[in-house]
């Protein structure tokens, strides 16, 4: 009835044994106990997020079938044209998490302002997604996904305006959904990272890997190259690198455009994802809040590495909801190689600096 041979193969939790099957509840419930600060709401908090995306799952197996493709003539706050199947992930996301007691706030890439659901002291959590990640995508059946996050709401913060741009290290919980080939959902609570598969036939996400651990470097690197020549001159270097097979790189190249489905390789193959400042995005095109914080922390969880190229993701203070950011993220060593780069060219520039080219002199003279 079930793969039996592939979930034992990939369940490599020794407490458990290898035939019995997970759902995501069981999931969350058991590793809920580990959090002493974690109520029995936060797990049914996630259980919402569980649904949504089954829901949005169905959606997106049946388009093509179902009016779902195409899109609407609306603009988002991001200044990108909204897709249909954009706005069903969104509705649905908000009408599953509307009503769970702790929801405190919701914000969305969708949606120009936060939803603020409850008064400080009632909905403990704040709730952030991309509800469609790589939604330019779904026309031509590529993979698509939602992102999510959840950070606790600080007591004090009556405007909710401090709740919304928390930095990444004070998330208590990420994960995200790719409906590709099969629909995973990939999870962490900071206690490793973990992932599920939806079995159709059920309707329930199971256990199928446990522990993720990216490999320590891949051979993979995956950026949109089209934009080269406006990426900052380190990123090029870097990328002439990591192709020339005599230096060392021997990369090869892999670009979905739906960051989801990039990371989710990247997560499980090794390698890293770049999206580097261009002339159109000066400040990189992704977006924090939404899809570089949940997956830094996953990265990092999995023992990767998540920077903008100066600093790690998760440490970046926001300034704004829809802020945008550069993001190198995925194996550690990969991410090294980048940041070798960016540091060498730093150096140079500080070297060439004509002050301090006068200073070196009247030093040496
Ligand atoms: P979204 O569909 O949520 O707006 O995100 C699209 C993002 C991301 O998924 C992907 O990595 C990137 O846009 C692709 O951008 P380019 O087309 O510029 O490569
Ligand atoms: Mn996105
Ligand atoms: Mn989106």
């Amino acid at each position: 009835m079930f793969p039996t041979k592939a979930r034992m193969d990939m369940v490599d939790d020794n407490s458990r044994s290898a035939d019995s099957i997970v759902t995501i509840q069981q999931h969350i419930i058991e590793n809920q106990g580990r959090h002493p600060t974690a109520t029995g709401q936060f797990s049914w908090l996630l259980s919402g997020i569980t649904l949504a995306c089954k829901i949005i799952a169905s959606y997106v197996r049946r388009a093509g079938l179902i009016d779902v493709l195409g899109a609407t003539d609306e603009t988002n706050v991001q200044g990108e044209v909204v897709q249909k199947l954009d706005q069903i992930a969104n509705d649905t996301l908000m009408k599953a998490l509307g009503y769970r007691e702790d929801v405190g706030i919701i914000a969305s890439e969708e949606d120009n302002e936060p939803r603020v659901l409850q008064e400080v002291g009632r909905g403990r959590y704040v709730v952030m997604f991309d509800p469609l990640d790589g939604s330019s995508n779904i026309d031509a059946n590529v993979p698509v996904g939602t992102i999510f996050t959840i950070f606790q709401r600080p007591e004090w913060d009556r405007q909710a305006v401090y709740s919304v741009i928390q930095p990444g290290y004070q998330q208590v919980a990420a994960g995200y959904v790719v409906y590709g080939s099969s629909t995973v959902m990939v999870y962490t609570t900071g206690n490793g990272v973990h992932m599920f598969t939806l079995d159709p036939q059920f309707g329930a996400f199971l256990l199928t890997r446990q522990n993720i651990q990216i490999p320590q470097r891949g051979n993979q690197y995956s950026v949109n190259e089209a934009y080269s020549h406006s990426f900052p001159e380190p990123y090029q270097k870097y990328l002439s690198w990591a192709k020339d097979q005599d230096n060392g790189g021997r990369c090869s190249s892999r670009y979905i455009g739906s960051l989801v489905a990039d990371f989710h390789r990247i997560l499980l193959k090794g390698g890293v994802f770049l999206y580097p400042p261009t002339d159109k995005n000066p400040e990189g095109k992704l977006r924090l809040m939404y899809e570089a914080n949940p997956l830094a922390f996953i990265a990092e969880q999995a023992g990767g590495m998540a920077t903008d190229g100066r600093q790690r993701i998760l440490e970046v203070q926001p300034r704004t909801l829809h802020q945008r950011t550069p993001l190198i993220i995925g194996s550690r060593d990969n991410v090294e190689d980048v940041h070798r780069f960016i540091r060498e060219h730093e150096e140079t520039q500080r070297a060439n600096h004509p002050r301090r080219r006068a200073t070196d002199k009247l030093a040496t003279s």
